[in-house]
């Protein structure tokens, strides 16, 4: 299935509550929420505690993007927060495997990230026991980028591999994803789709529209 991830760190941070019922009542499946700690990325953005306060606000899947040196410390405190789907940086996971694991043990769904230079290889092994991998499209740390070409052959030789072996998981596209290219993401293979400043900038429930009629269109 495809679904629409809108990432609220474009959002209107003293609106953020209302945003999201605008996100949800227009229709967008996922909410995801960026987490930067200013040593993995050079940003920092938020953490537990916006999360926690925003729980509230929507039943949508809650998809946590960690760009977090060693996750596994906060696999706990960002379940008791509300996470549904915790993703983690296969680079920033001494030990990935066992960072997967704390995630499925708590029962929630787990995503592995790569970014744009990290070859697929870091999750041959893995893919099996995950639910997600992501392809960053852009260097994590900011939202508002352009989209690195060369990421989109990476999807597709993701959307291949996973294919070869059998193996069904969602993969999701996140930086610089727009009206424009999303197509060209999807027929590459994705279908879980991260948009920040292309649902933020403007109005938002038509901009969450437009996804979601190109997102339908086909399956
Ligand atoms: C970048 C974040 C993205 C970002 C996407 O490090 O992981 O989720 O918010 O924003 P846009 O869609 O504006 O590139
Ligand atoms: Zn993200």
């Amino acid at each position: 299935m495809n679904c629409l991830s809108p990432s609220i760190l474009a959002a209107d941070f003293g609106r953020l509550g209302e945003q999201i019922a605008e996100l949800d009542a227009a229709g967008a499946q996922y909410l995801h929420i960026d987490v930067m700690d200013g040593a993995f990325v050079p940003s920092i953005s938020f953490g537990m505690p916006v999360i926690r306060a925003i729980r509230p606000c929507t039943d949508r899947i809650f998809d946590v993007h960690l760009m977090i040196e060693e996750p596994v410390r906060y696999i706990d405190a960002f379940v008791d927060a509300g996470a549904d789907l915790i993703t983690v940086h296969a680079e920033s996971c001494r030990h990935l495997d066992r960072t997967i694991d704390a995630v499925k043990e708590r029962g929630l769904l787990a995503g592995v990230a790569l970014n744009p230079a990290t070859p697929l290889s870091a999750v041959s092994y893995v893919l099996e026991k995950v639910d997600m991998v992501l392809i960053m499209t852009v260097n994590p740390g900011f939202g508002g980028q352009k989209l690195i070409p060369y990421t989109v052959q990476k999807i597709r030789d993701l959307k291949q591999l996973v294919d070869e072996r059998g193996i069904k998981l969602d993969i999701e596209v996140d930086g610089g994803i727009n009206l424009y290219n999303v197509k060209e993401v999807m027929a590459a293979g994705a279908n879980v789709i991260v948009a920040g400043s292309a649902v933020f900038d403007g109005n938002i429930t038509e901009n969450v529209e437009n996804f979601l009629s190109i997102l339908n269109s086909r399956r």
